[in-house]
């Protein structure tokens, strides 16, 4: 995990919205993730989520409504203590009714009021009835929010629990936290800035039921979208087939064999300012593909020829334009910077990230990985570390963020 993610101080404002019954999962979430979590419930958000879960999940008292003209705290007056203690504040779920507040700065709430002196990143999720969030009422207090730094972010649409379809539901955990890590993230180098990522493997197939592919996970790929994203990049995510859990904020292409992946690419590639190829393209497809099923009583032996599929990088180091950088990467088995800067150097690469697929934590499918990242202009680096770290190592090289781990 980077420097930047470490034991970071979270206020998590829980207002009187029903799906407030999910904030004991975003607690345990934060904690996990090494958090350190100040609960603070609003008056009514008391009646949707209990203290007693929350504050033991968070392994400290949380702060309630009763809490705020009291002197049981002392000299420590519980909005200013908290508004200076946080390095952000998350509003999940947050209502209509607290938006309000909000936007005319009223502060008899104990949260409202820690909202008005922090001078920490704010971050608000709105939830509530698609009708309550469409109500120009309500965006109207979004967009002043908005206009004061605050960052709103856009509920997820679906099945509401009033009974309604539409926008207005509170995003998943994973979602919330990435959205915090974005605005936790110190760089912001690639604001304004185009990032295709390429990740996971190719299928070939040979008949309706067989395909030729690789073990690859696509997390290495993930980690390098999710670090650019941080970084305020517009992330295109073109992937083959593999699981990822969480790929909010991307704009996702999903393919599935080689040549798909390269239409897809080649399409996009003119307005990327980054390209980085980190899938696991399959090099050969079968020559011919057969319509049927090969059945197993027809042959003893089944010959299957191979051809090349194009090269993907080759094709993008040829259409290079000018400010345009490309990041290719090379797993290889054997002689591993002669084959990576050579491959560098042929397909008109800017960097190559070359590793070793036998050593052991690198490679396909585990979270962490070794690699050299080697630059045209012959500098070598090597890192090691999650496949997170590892991520944020190169980018940081390429940015020239020394500073960012
Ligand atoms: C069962 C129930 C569910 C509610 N869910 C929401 C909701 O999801 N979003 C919302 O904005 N208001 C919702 N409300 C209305 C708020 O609870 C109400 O406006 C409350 O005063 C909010 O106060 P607070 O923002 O200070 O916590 C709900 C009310 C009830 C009775």
């Amino acid at each position: 995990m980077p420097d930047w993610k470490q034991k970071r101080k979270v206020v998590l404002g829980i207002t009187g919205g029903i799906s407030a019954y999910k904030t004991p999962e975003i607690v345990r979430a934060l904690v996990k993730s090494g958090c350190d979590v100040e609960a603070v419930l609003t008056s009514d958000g008391e009646k949707f989520v209990s203290p007693m879960v929350l504050s033991t999940l968070a392994g400290k008292r949380v702060w309630r409504q009763s809490d705020f003209l009291s002197d049981d705290a002392g000299w420590k007056i519980p909005h200013i203590t908290l508004a200076d203690w946080a390095d952000v504040v998350i509003v999940a779920p947050c209502t209509a009714e607290t938006l309000s507040n909000m936007a005319r700065g009223a502060g008899k709430e104990l949260l409202c009021s820690l909202l008005l002196a922090t001078g920490a990143p704010v971050v608000v999720f709105p939830a509530m009835n698609v009708n309550m969030l469409n109500h120009p009422a309500t965006a109207r207090n979004m967009e002043i929010l908005k206009e004061t730094g605050i960052i709103i972010a856009d509920p997820e649409t679906g099945s509401l629990a009033c009974g309604y379809e539409g926008k207005g539901r509170l995003p998943s955990v994973e979602v919330i936290l990435e959205e915090m890590w974005k605005t936790l993230c110190p760089s912001k180098k690639l604001e304004g800035k185009n990032v295709l990522v390429t990740a996971g493997p190719t299928w070939e197939f040979l008949d309706p039921v067989r395909f030729l592919s690789n073990p690859s996970t696509g997390k290495m790929g993930y980690a390098m979208a999710r670090s650019a994203w941080y970084r305020g990049a517009s992330v295109t995510f073109v992937h083959g087939p593999a699981a990822f859990s969480n790929l909010s904020g991307f704009d996702v292409k999903s393919v599935v064999s080689a040549e798909e992946m390269k239409r897809t690419v080649l399409a996009l590639s003119e307005e990327m300012d980054y390209i980085v190829k980190a899938a696991a393209v399959g090099d050969f497809r079968a020559a011919s593909f057969s319509d049927r099923k090969i059945k197993r009583a027809n042959a003893d032996a089944v010959t299957v020829d191979l051809v090349q599929n194009t090269d993907i990088a080759a094709s993008l180091g040829e259409r290079k334009r000018q400010g345009q950088t490309l990041i290719g990467f090379a797993a290889e088995s054997h002689d591993l910077l002669a084959n990576a800067s050579e491959k560098m150097k042929r397909k008109n690469l800017d960097y190559i990230v070359a590793n070793d697929i036998t050593a052991s934590g690198s490679g396909f499918g585990t979270d962490t990985n070794s690699v050299r990242l080697l630059s045209r202009d012959g500098s070598a680096d090597e890192f090691s570390g999650t496949k997170e770290d590892v991520a944020e190592r190169v980018w940081n090289r390429i940015l020239e963020e020394d500073w960012l781990l």
